[in-house]
């Protein structure tokens, strides 16, 4: 994985057929994404239960480009090696789950995996100022964590500060919440290079109608370079 800021469509698989995953991966890699993104949420630090390593597990072997795995659990630090097992090549974990964030990362880094690191709406992007040499990704949540299809939460100023705070290092900034041709746009015009979208990007479409993913990835993206299809 090389580092840059090109815009990256990384599709949520929390909106995909939950009976049909590896399908859905191959259709979605097929029609353009670029990155694909997997919520892993545990009931209790987010209200909705989703996949262990062992579905991650699965997912990887249908998986060509990036496995982009979100954690929404704590604590995280007795799954990480888990996570590496199964293949995660981002494993992001959210710097509200527990105290230690710091050596979070460096215990994610130090599994072999690139390390993210993700902030609720209602949290600052100054938590995340002392970990910026640590992490490869900051991950700003556009919509309390939870559930696909949510009202995208304005995050703006955020994303500009974080953008500046971060200066030359190798670090992506990704936004992850109702993300849509409308929204992708202002995240990505404050600095934003991966856009994480579900609904946005499987709404409309199945395994027997791939194409319409790829129309959809396509208008997110045209959308965050300013070109209006
Ligand atoms: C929310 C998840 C998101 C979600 C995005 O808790 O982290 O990745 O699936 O879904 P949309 O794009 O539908 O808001
Ligand atoms: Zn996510």
């Amino acid at each position: 994985m090389s580092f840059d800021r090109s815009i990256k469509i990384a599709p949520s698989i929390l909106s995909a057929d939950f009976a049909n995953f590896g399908a859905e991966i191959a259709a979605i890699e097929a029609q353009g994404a670029d990155w694909v993104h997997v919520d892993v949420m545990d009931g209790h630090f987010v209200p909705n239960l989703t996949f262990g390593p062992p579905a991650v597990a699965a997912f990887r072997r249908h998986v060509k480009t990036v496995m982009d795995v979100h954690l929404m659990i704590a604590p995280v630090d007795p799954y990480i090696d888990a996570f590496a097992q199964a293949g995660a090549d981002i494993l992001t974990a959210h710097v509200e789950a527990g105290p230690h964030i710091h050596r979070t990362l460096q215990a994610i880094r130090g599994a072999g995996m690139k390390a993210g690191v993700a902030l609720n709406p209602g949290t600052p992007a100054g938590a995340v100022a002392h970990l910026l040499d640590l992490a490869d990704l900051v991950c700003v949540m556009t919509v309390n964590p939870g559930f696909g299809g949510q009202k995208f939460i304005d995050m703006t100023d955020k994303v500009r500060s974080l953008r500046a705070m971060i200066g030359d290092r190798p670090v992506h900034i990704e936004i992850d919440g109702g993300v849509d041709s409308v929204t992708a746009p202002l995240v990505a015009q404050a600095g934003a290079d991966v856009l994480v979208a579900g609904s946005a990007v499987f709404k409309g479409g199945s395994v027997d109608a791939p194409e319409v993913y790829g129309r959809n990835i396509r208008a997110i993206r045209a959308a965050a370079a300013g070109v209006y299809v």
